[in-house]
């Protein structure tokens, strides 16, 4: 989608927000797969109700990017325009156990400033890649944690009034991968509190997850990550390779060797490869455990 009236362009710059024309999406996801379509990189929060008017006024559909790590994006031409938070300088400022984090810094580079200032409990979600906010919205979890737990108050945008508010920690649940945000509420900033630890004892569990998720997940290879939820008491992974689908593919989208939830592009993949073998593998698991298993990746599908 483009924008090419000349007010709007004027009016984008007054609210501080700048506009890439035909961005590729492909270069902005961790899958390396997406089309085309104008990106508005926004540098200042408080102008995000007018921008959202001015998109509504106008007809212009959007949607809100994160890191991009957790997600499918269709090809082509896109019906829509991605926003985008430009981070700012400094993202993490601290308040004795309470980390003030903007959802735009990246998630592990946080992880490892926070523990640098003897704050830990965030170890576990070390080596996922992504932004703060991303992860807050999925409350992203790994070896026993999640980061839901830490969560004492978040700033959001929220499409339901238009406003900008600011939620308690107990307003908001957190479960496996889910969270009560609606799926048009975008994150601005988290107030983290975490528990005191020295910093050598946090680089040591660092270097143990980031050991076991090595020696057990793709991490050179263009993935999102895991694409699919677990179900109830079972691994989904588990269950794609007990069914013998590891190097399974469609073009050069192929579940990968060393993890089956993982789905990885193997060079040039597109959204039509990727979707085609996320169905196939979900029928055969549905057809061999009767499980319907849900995604885990979030798709953008034109
Ligand atoms: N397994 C296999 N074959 C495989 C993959 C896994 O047999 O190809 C077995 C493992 O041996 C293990 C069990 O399945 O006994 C579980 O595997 P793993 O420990 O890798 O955990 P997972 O349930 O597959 C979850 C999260 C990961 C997170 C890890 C570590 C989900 C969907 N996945 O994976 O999160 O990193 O635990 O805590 O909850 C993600 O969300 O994108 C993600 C990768």
């Amino acid at each position: 989608m483009r924008i090419s009236d000349p007010n709007i362009v004027a009016r984008l710059a007054e609210l501080h927000v700048e506009l890439q024309p035909s961005a590729a999406l492909a270069g902005l996801t961790s899958l390396g797969i997406g089309g085309t379509t104008d990106l508005l990189r926004i540098k200042n929060h408080e102008r995000i109700p007018d921008l959202l008017n001015l998109l509504d006024a106008n007809h212009i559909p959007h949607k809100f990017l994160g890191g991009g790590s957790n997600l499918l994006v269709g090809d082509g031409e896109l019906p829509w325009v991605i926003l985008q938070l430009v981070c700012p300088d400094p993202d993490v400022v601290f308040e004795g156990n309470f980390a003030h984090v903007d959802a735009a810094a990246d998630l592990g580079r946080t992880i490892t400033f926070c523990a640098k200032n003897d704050l830990g409990g965030m170890e576990g979600l070390i080596g996922v890649p992504g932004t703060v906010g991303g992860a807050l919205r999925m409350n992203a979890g790994a070896y026993g944690m999640q980061i839901g737990s830490y969560v004492r108050e978040v700033k959001l945008y929220r499409a339901a009034t238009r406003k900008i508010e600011i939620l308690r920690g107990h307003q908001i649940s957190f479960e496996y991968r889910h969270t009560s945000f609606a799926p048009d509420d975008m994150m601005l900033s988290v107030k983290l509190e975490l528990p005191s630890k020295l910093f050598k004892d946090i680089l040591q569990g660092i270097r143990i997850c980031n050991e076991k998720r090595r020696s057990s997940q793709p991490l050179g290879q263009k993935s999102a990550g895991c694409i699919f939820k677990n179900p109830p008491g079972a691994s989904a992974g588990r269950m794609i390779d007990e069914l013998g689908l590891k190097g399974l593919s469609v073009g050069d989208a192929r579940v990968s060797d060393r993890h089956a939830n993982f789905f990885v592009n193997a060079g040039r993949a597109s959204a039509r490869d990727m979707l085609a073998l996320i169905a196939d593998v979900r029928e055969r698991v549905h057809k061999t455990y009767g499980v319907e298993l849900e995604n885990e990746v979030v798709v953008w599908n034109a």
